[in-house]
């Protein structure tokens, strides 16, 4: 099988963080340039950990920190100085050890209830996009990963925040953990200049092989994920890709 133009399999751990840290840093010098600002939603789970902390030491200088705008494509239901928090995990590793100043910095407010975090961040988004009525913000990059069930932000299968067309955030049900999380829809995910899919890890071997060997079949949230005008890659270890026949 040919592999999509969209994918790029990386040999281990190490290469794959620096491929996603330079992406990242690409991205950010080109939307500087183009726009004055980089906007990007950060994405939580374990695997852009070590990214982000690459891109607090090795790239740090890359970047003119005030001109970065940093927002979570989702968020757990947590306070944000809990073990589980999305922003915590992204604090420690990257925001905290960077010259980014504190107000371009967008986390979601977990501690009021998620229904009225998902709206005032969709009001925020609003506001810094300056978009009305039913457009949809354009991120300079978005970072996604994917679960070993296919799901991606919190848009996890089965759950309602799919189906949504209307928001930009929504407050969503995860059955499988029994909570609810704060997460993007899927207008947000493909209004994007750029979506970043970043994947390790063996248990994703299987989810991404039945992804590529049968294409046309949408079995997986992250299969929905198209930026309609704008572009996709996956950058993907060699461990999570070893079922792909090539
Ligand atoms: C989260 C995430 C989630 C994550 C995937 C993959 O809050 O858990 O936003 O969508 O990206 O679960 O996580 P890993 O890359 O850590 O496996």
């Amino acid at each position: 099988m040919n592999l999509p133009d969209w994918l790029t399999i990386l040999p281990d751990l190490d290469a794959l963080n620096h491929a996603a840290a330079r992406e990242f840093v690409n991205c950010a010098l080109t939307a500087i340039r183009d726009r004055g600002r980089f906007a990007v939603a950060l994405s939580g789970g374990n695997t852009p950990r070590a990214v982000y902390s690459l891109l607090a030491t090795e790239f740090a200088t890359s970047l003119p920190w005030g001109k970065v705008f940093i927002f979570f494509r989702d968020e757990r239901n947590v306070p944000p100085d809990h073990a589980d928090s999305n922003y915590r995990m992204a604090n420690e590793s990257l925001l905290s050890r960077v010259p980014i100043p504190a107000q371009n910095i967008y986390r979601v407010e977990t501690e009021r209830d998620p229904r009225t975090a998902a709206e005032l961040y969709e009001t925020a988004l609003r506001l810094f996009f300056t978009i009305k009525n039913n457009d949809v913000p354009r991120f300079d990059l978005i970072l996604l990963g994917m679960g070993d069930d296919g799901h991606t932000a919190s848009l996890f299968p089965g759950s309602a925040a799919l189906q949504e067309t209307a928001h930009l955030v929504v407050a969503n049900w995860v059955e499988k953990f029994k909570t609810e999380r704060i997460t993007f829809t899927l207008p947000v995910l493909n209004a994007a200049a750029e979506d970043l899919v970043i994947v390790a890890g063996d248990n994703k071997a299987d989810v991404l092989s039945h992804i590529l060997d049968s294409p046309a079949t949408v079995r997986y949230p992250i299969q929905k994920v198209h930026p309609v005008n704008g572009r996709l890659r996956w950058l993907v270890e060699q461990k999570a890709a070893r079922l792909i026949q090539t």
